[in-house]
């Protein structure tokens, strides 16, 4: 496989896809390339972001009968390597991940184990780590199984809480230090392994 085909799912702003499309851009993407986009809703920022990078996007509503089985048919006919979750809101099933059986990887707005797993995503996040005081916070990437969050943890990057910081202002900061540095590399460094570099 010369570039491991990568399909980026979002839900929302995608940021996270922008980060993942800037560093392919700057050419810190060698072993892979962001074959498709999947949106699970419409309408979503990350949409626009396909298409100005001229990546071909579908949207396939999380909420529909049979949303896994057309997001695995996306896949498979898009000829997908592995997979980013990257601002996506859905839990993907056990028989997802195996039916798939090739590496998913996620971004969550924490260091894992604390203040993830189910209902824990966006803002909530980070009003947990507000709510519960702690001094740092940051990201981790980690493989997708079953358990929300509970993957192999691949990359981690720390970030500092500061007086006066608001869930809104910690989530910026989160992601603009964190989030946007570990996903791409992450996905570089899974996509290096798939084609055996
Ligand atoms: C953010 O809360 C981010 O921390 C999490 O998903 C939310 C939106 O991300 N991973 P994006 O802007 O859609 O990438």
């Amino acid at each position: 496989m010369l570039k491991a085909r990568i399909a980026v799912l979002v839900s929302g702003g995608g940021t996270n896809l922008q980060a993942i499309i800037d560093s392919q851009q700057a050419g810190n993407l060698p072993s892979g390339e962001i074959a498709l986009v999947i949106a699970d809703k419409a309408g979503v920022k990350a949409i626009e972001r396909a298409a100005n990078a001229s990546i071909p996007c579908e949207v396939i509503i999380r909420k529909e009968e049979g949303f896994e089985e057309k997001v695995l048919e996306a896949l498979a006919r898009h000829n997908i390597d592995m997979v980013v979750l990257a601002g996506f809101l859905g839990i993907l099933s056990a028989d997802f991940i195996r039916r798939f059986g090739k590496p998913i990887i996620n971004i969550h707005p924490a260091l894992i184990p604390s203040f993830c797993g189910k209902g824990m995503y966006g803002l909530k996040v980070h009003e947990a780590a507000l709510e519960y005081g702690v001094k740092v916070t940051g990201a981790t990437v980690h493989y997708v199984n079953e358990i929300p969050d509970g993957g192999k943890i691949i990359a981690q990057k720390a970030v500092d809480i500061l007086p006066g910081d608001t869930a809104e202002i910690l989530q910026r900061r989160v992601m603009e230090q964190a989030e946007w540095k570990l996903l791409p590399a992450a996905a570089e460094m899974v996509a290096a392994e798939l084609i055996g570099r």
